[in-house]
């Protein structure tokens, strides 16, 4: 099986969030499997830093009025996964991030930059690349807006085209244009229809991929059906509710090399459920570099998060003070909205030694606050899978979610029957308000106090197994299904 994935971020070459942590596993885990799974992204200056590239030769014209695209290909930094690199320097080699320029604008020619990788995927799989490159891809799997024109690509050329999966991963993010953007993406106007690219008199990318892909998944089963409402369609629930039948819901997994206690090489003690000591090691670590009062027994709870309204952090700002009132130490590091960012900031100088905020993007840092904290704070208000919940489940940190999404589908909430027959690994509430976020943390302190039943809350969770090589397989299910390799039907 010859798989091509497509991707805007891949972990640990370019990342602002958990699709470039999937883009990083998730192929790699397949080629695990036995699936040749190459990954395609863009030549970032980042991406041409962090990895050796050869010019495969391959010049790709792309879109009307844009220079070729040369196409390199390298290795990833685990000397396995081979990548696809597509170089073109008026598109990608700029300062800022995949989407953003440095003061957090999103690029304008976003349109342009993902229109044109989009269309190098759909040109890879075509018979003469394929066959220069000796890389014939059976599936091309594409993810989110960014790589969402690729089957619509497809549709305009000659020819029988490989089958494709769109995965999404967050339907908040569309990729949605003025309509005179078309020419430009050279797609011809008749894809400009209720049957193709347009929405609401608008040129929508993620709504194209929805049409035009054979099949669709998201990343928690939960997910798969929430979208398919109101709430969390954002009006192309009518399209995935009529497509129910090619839509799958496959959650993530974690990528084990590199978020497992008992090896991280980040932490400031490694440690495992058999033995925790080490975590508390962390504890006063964490606490001694971010000038926090030195307290072992104080509840740490903490945020790692990107400071977006989908995340719920204005809920987490409006009862923090009830939280600390209780005798209880937060830290966050995260970045984004710039009035949270100064509510955070605001609380931090309120609360000393209570409080650290850490603002901006740190990797290092975001290991060993999970393995310093005692509970992890996700009140999302949507969440297509999440990470961090199970990062820090395999930490020990107890995450306390909204029931929603991935959350709903990774944390056994605490009840009394899973306490009984030790499946508890989390806190579970259902109202997105501030109320429910307080009296569910509440109860977690109350919980934490508990010293004995915390500790095997903590043991449940770290022994729950949120490796990739489940997710991996039903992926392949799913890569065998669309290639007509399949002997059983999807479930
Ligand atoms: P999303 O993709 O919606 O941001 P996920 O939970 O799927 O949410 O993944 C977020 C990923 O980004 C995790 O790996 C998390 O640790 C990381 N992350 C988010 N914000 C930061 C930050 N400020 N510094 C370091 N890592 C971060
Ligand atoms: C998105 C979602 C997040 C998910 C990640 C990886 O960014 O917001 O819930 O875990 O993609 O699939």
């Amino acid at each position: 099986m010859h798989t091509l994935f497509v991707t805007s971020e891949a972990y640990p070459l370019v990342k602002t969030g958990g699709l470039a942590d999937v883009s990083g596993a998730l192929p790699a885990a397949l080629r695990q499997l036995g699936v040749d799974a190459r990954l395609l992204l863009p030549a970032y200056t980042c991406v041409l830093d962090a990895i050796g590239t050869r010019d495969t030769g391959l010049l790709l014209p792309l879109l009307p009025g844009i220079e070729a695209a040369r196409l390199r290909f390298g290795k990833m930094p685990d000397g396995e996964t081979p990548v696809y690199v597509l170089d073109c320097p008026s598109l990608y080699q700029r300062a800022g991030d995949p989407y953003h320029d440095t003061q957090g604008l999103e690029w304008r020619d976003n349109d342009l930059r993902f229109a044109a990788l989009s269309k190098a995927a759909a040109l890879l799989a075509t018979p003469e690349i394929a066959h220069n490159l000796d890389f014939h891809p059976q599936l091309i799997h594409c993810n989110d807006w960014q790589t969402s024109l690729t089957p619509a690509y497809q549709r305009y050329m000659p020819g029988k085209q490989p089958p494709t999966l769109l995965s999404i991963h967050n339907m908040a993010y569309q990729g949605v244009f003025t309509p005179k953007s078309l020419p430009s993406l050279g797609l011809p106007w008749e894809s400009y229809s209720i049957q193709g690219l347009e929405f609401y008199g608008l040129v929508s990318f993620l709504k194209a991929g929805l049409f035009y892909a054979d099949w669709l998944s998201t990343v928690s089963p939960t997910y798969a059906q929430e979208i398919q409402t109101e709430e969390f369609g954002y009006g192309l629930q009518g399209l995935l509710h009529n497509r129910r039948d090619s839509l799958t819901g496959l959650l993530n997994g974690i990528d084990e090399q590199q978020w497992n206690p008992a090896t991280d090489t980040r932490l400031f003690a490694q440690y495992s459920s058999k033995d925790l000591r080490g975590k508390a090691h962390n504890k006063q670590e964490l606490q001694r570099r971010l000038g926090l009062n030195l307290e072992a027994k104080t509840p740490l709870l903490a945020c790692i998060t990107r400071l977006t309204e989908q995340k719920g952090i204005d809920l987490v700002v409006k009862v923090l003070p009830q939280i600390l009132a209780e005798g209880a130490q937060f830290v966050i590091l995260g970045s984004g909205d710039k009035k949270l960012e100064q509510a955070l900031s605001q609380l931090a100088a309120s609360y000393p030694q209570q409080v650290s905020v850490t603002l901006g993007y740190n990797e290092n840092l975001s290991h060993r606050i999970e393995a310093a904290a005692d509970i992890f704070l996700m009140p999302s208000r949507f969440e297509p899978c999440g990470l961090n919940q199970m990062y820090s489940m395999s930490y020990g940190t107890l995450p306390i979610v909204r029931r929603t999404g991935g959350l709903a589908d990774t944390v056994t909430p605490v009840t009394p029957a899973n306490l009984d027959n030790r499946s508890a690994t989390g806190f579970v509430f259902d109202h997105e308000d501030a109320d429910a976020l307080l009296q569910t943390t509440q109860y977690a302190l109350v919980l934490y106090r508990q010293r004995g039943l915390w500790q095997s809350l903590q043991r449940n969770a770290m022994q729950r197994d949120f490796s990739w090589r489940r997710s991996a397989q039903a992926y392949l299910q799913l890569y065998q299904q669309l290639v007509g390799t399949a002997h059983n039907s999807i479930g």
